[in-house]
């Protein structure tokens, strides 16, 4: 029993020194961070948007993070785009760098396919555009309708995955989000000096050749 102060004491500075360690200390490195320029605070609707993609799991198969030459030679060549820094999701809590990579990279979809009608399309079935895709269609976005309203967003589709009778497909509020938040995504502007600097070398100030010396010893 007399031994309940020290252990006490070591688990309470144990806890302390995490907390500072893993909280305090990267909230402090983070704090001088600004968004790059060029990146827009996401709208209501991107917002909205982005909560369906969380919501519907587009993270289990889509990352978010465009790799360097040095991690892969394949991101840029498949036009994924410059492998991003930290700035590039200054407005993103919480990210959604994903890890998995059944699809394509989508940081900057936006950028590489712009139409609001290719995308409602592709969501509503994959399979109209590239008939091996493996990926869910999201039938709950739409609507099938005998005939649409003044504002509705008709769905294009080929004549066999046309509903029958004349009735049309339209997208529901959730896939309108959706593709607004797809289409915002462009990082695809170039990259600060400083933001370079805190992608590859982190919080390392040492001069650049002092750096590489160590990286090689
Ligand atoms: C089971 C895995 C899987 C899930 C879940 C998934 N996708 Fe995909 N996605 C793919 C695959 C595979 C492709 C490539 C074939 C294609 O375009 O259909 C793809 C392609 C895409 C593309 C085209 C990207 C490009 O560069 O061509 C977009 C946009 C996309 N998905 C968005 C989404 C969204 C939004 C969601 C969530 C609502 C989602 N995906 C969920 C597997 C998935």
């Amino acid at each position: 029993m007399n031994k309940l102060l020290p252990l006490l004491i070591g688990a309470i500075g144990v806890l302390l020194l995490a907390t500072l360690m893993l909280v305090i200390l990267p909230a402090w490195q983070l704090r001088t961070s600004q968004p790059p320029a060029q990146l827009q605070p996401y709208t209501e609707q991107q917002l909205l948007g982005r909560q369906q993609y969380v919501a519907n799991g587009c993270i289990y198969c889509h990352s978010q993070q465009p790799r360097s030459t040095g991690q892969t030679l394949f991101d840029g060549a498949r036009g994924w785009g410059r492998a991003s820094t930290p700035g590039d999701y200054f407005y993103d809590t919480p990210h959604l760098l994903g890890t998995m990579r059944t699809g394509p990279d989508l940081l900057n979809v936006g950028a590489r396919l712009k139409s609001r009608d290719w995308h409602l399309t592709h969501l509503y079935q994959p399979r109209v555009i590239f008939d091996w895709s493996i990926m869910p269609s999201y039938p709950y976005m739409f609507e099938v309708k005998d005939e649409a309203a003044r504002d509705d967003v008709v769905v294009r589709l080929p004549a066999q995955f046309q509903p029958p009778d004349g009735r049309v497909v339209v997208a529901r509020k959730e896939a309108l989000d959706l593709v607004e938040y797809l289409l915002s995504l462009d990082r695809t502007y170039p990259a600060s000096h400083e933001e370079l600097q805190k992608r590859d070398r982190g919080y390392d100030h040492r001069p650049e050749t002092a750096a590489a010396d160590g990286h090689s010893g």
